[in-house]
């Protein structure tokens, strides 16, 4: 239904050590080969971009950061700018991630600002959105949403169409309840409106939120899902590649 190629990003989130992340990075090399018609990646920790660019060179699974500072470069202690991502070949950067505009107050502004250092830097920015649980509660999806978006589409079609959208309702990650396809349908189909009317319609779309192996297949056979950010469950090689093969 779709001319938009899958994308099943992983989002280690802070779990990892270097001898873990080489044997999970190992499975998911070993299984990419019977991967068709995903693009597959994972946003690693910071420390370890370096072992994600060693050990995925040349294999076909991308990497990326899950976050870039806004600036270029100066006094901004703690911070990674989009120079320093490119210094370890990242192909794509989370940027507002719920985790990220809840733990460290990133407002809407910051977001796009983010996502527009990456740009620059020739980097994917994958734009996290969703709602609270309380502002589904309160029928208030589609305007935390659009309100989300607002910055970001602000950029301009031609920006807009070099970066992924990621819709995540807050009240699914890492609680194991999962949007029902046809809710994150609804709310795709609202961000693939609003990508339209502004003239970048091919932008890939991702659900995230409790994807899992046993429920990647009903929502990928939704229109406008073009793929998924997993957490949890791209800690463990097999259930990840299933994901992707969904
Ligand atoms: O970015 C992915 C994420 O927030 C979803 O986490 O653990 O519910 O798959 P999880």
């Amino acid at each position: 239904a779709t001319t938009r190629k899958r994308l099943v990003m992983g989002n280690w989130k802070m779990h990892g050590s270097l001898a873990a992340n080489a044997k999970l990075l190992d499975g998911i090399c070993a299984g990419v080969a019977a991967v068709h018609n995903s693009d597959i990646a994972v946003c690693v920790p910071f420390p370890y971009l370096a072992q994600a660019r060693d050990n995925l060179r040349g294999t076909g699974v991308s990497w990326g950061a899950q976050d870039v500072s806004v600036h270029e470069q100066g006094a901004y202690t703690g911070e990674v700018s989009a120079a320093m991502l490119n210094d370890f070949a990242c192909q794509w950067v989370l940027v507002g991630h719920s985790e990220r505009r809840s733990l460290h107050a990133e407002t809407d502004e910051q977001v796009a600002g983010k996502a527009l250092a990456a740009l620059k830097a020739d980097i994917t920015p994958v734009v996290c959105v969703g709602e609270t649980l309380e502002e589904q509660q309160s029928g208030r999806t589609t305007e935390v949403i659009a309100r989300q978006l607002a910055p970001v589409l602000a950029l301009g079609a031609d920006r807009v169409a070099g970066l992924v959208l990621a819709y995540e309702p807050v009240w699914a990650i890492g609680t194991g309840l999962t949007a029902t396809p046809e809710q994150a349908q609804a709310v795709h189909a609202f961000i693939r409106g609003r990508l339209a009317e502004l003239g970048a319609p091919q932008v890939r779309v991702l659900y995230g939120g409790s994807v899992k192996a046993s429920n990647a297949g009903s929502l990928f056979a939704m229109e406008d899902i073009d793929g998924a950010l997993v957490g949890g469950a791209s800690l463990v090689a097999e259930e990840f590649l299933r994901i992707a093969a969904a």
